[in-house]
């Protein structure tokens, strides 16, 4: 069984540390949400993951399948079956969709597909994913409404089929019949044995898709590990308690307003009124 195994992993950017430790791991089969204040880590880590060359890892292991990840280049990690649906998904002009899908599943193969096989292939995922097969002559995201380029991620993994997706806020921007399609795609996931690693500010797609565990980053570590109970609890109270009971200072702000998963502004603000009297 495939699995994601990360350890004591520190990270980089622009020589600030960002990442201080993480420890988690996500078993094919499993649904890990992953939660945390806004500027957390949360995104560094799924981007040190993929191989974002943006970040230094300066300490710890990835593993995935026993490889070492951190060994492979970024199409490498991809082509084992790692797959980031990413939270700021990018433009790229110039580069028509449907080149570039072709490409990724030919690069997966031995055998080129045959132009039937990869448009039957393609077809079949723009109508999963309820997107007009148009929109494959256009240039990747370019131009993509912000639902839209959500929706576009996860035809990627309905394309690609990865053992262990990682899927940053997909549910942002996306409309309710949106938030459906994604779910069932997630779920067609679940079915087939991937494991998700799913980052989410709100409820709603995580009482859809049902994860089977739920861990917060706070701080650039993970403060607290558990199961669907967990998420429901920081649905329900944000993220005060993890400070009162576990003694950990969020040390950031939060700025950004959220809904019913909405984090640490509370902790932050009593954060910042403690620090202010002393
Ligand atoms: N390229 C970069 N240059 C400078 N700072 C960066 C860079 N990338 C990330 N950061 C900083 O790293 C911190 C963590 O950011 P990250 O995107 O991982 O947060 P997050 O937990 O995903 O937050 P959100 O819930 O808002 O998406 C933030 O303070 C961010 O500004
Ligand atoms: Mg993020």
């Amino acid at each position: 069984m495939s699995s994601l195994i990360i350890k004591n992993l520190h990270a980089n950017v622009n020589d600030v540390e960002i990442l201080k430790g993480v420890n988690l791991e996500v078993k094919e089969g499993e649904t890990l949400c992953l939660l945390g204040p806004n500027g957390h880590g949360k995104s560094t880590l799924l981007a040190v993951i993929m191989g974002n060359p943006h970040y230094e890892v300066t300490e710890g292991e990835i593993y995935f399948d026993g490889k070492d990840v951190l060994a492979m280049s970024p199409d490498q990690r991809s082509q084992a079956g790692i797959f980031l649906a990413m939270q700021y998904p990018a433009e790229i002009p110039g580069l028509n969709s449907a080149d570039f899908y072709k490409a990724a599943l030919n690069s997966r193969r031995e055998k080129p597909m045959t132009l039937f096989q990869f448009y039957s292939t393609l077809q079949n995922a723009y109508q999963k994913m309820d997107i007009p097969f148009e929109m494959s002559k256009r240039n990747l995201n370019e131009g993509f409404s912000g639902g839209e380029k959500k929706r576009n991620e996860i035809l990627q993994m309905e394309l690609l089929q990865p053992s262990i997706a990682m899927l940053d806020e997909i549910d942002s921007g996306l409309d309710v019949d949106a938030m459906n399609i994604v779910a069932e795609s997630i779920k067609r996931a679940q079915q087939r044995g991937a494991g998700l690693l799913v980052i989410s500010h709100y409820a709603r797609l995580l009482d859809m898709i049902k994860p089977t565990k739920t861990a917060v980053l706070i701080n650039g570590r993970i403060a607290v590990e558990g199961g669907p109970e967990l998420y429901e609890k920081v649905d329900k109270q944000g993220y005060e308690w993890i400070k009162a009971e576990l003694g950990i200072n969020v040390e950031k702000e939060v700025d950004a307003p959220m809904n019913r998963v909405s984090i640490g502004a509370c902790a932050t603000r009593v954060g910042i009124e403690n620090n202010d009297k002393k």
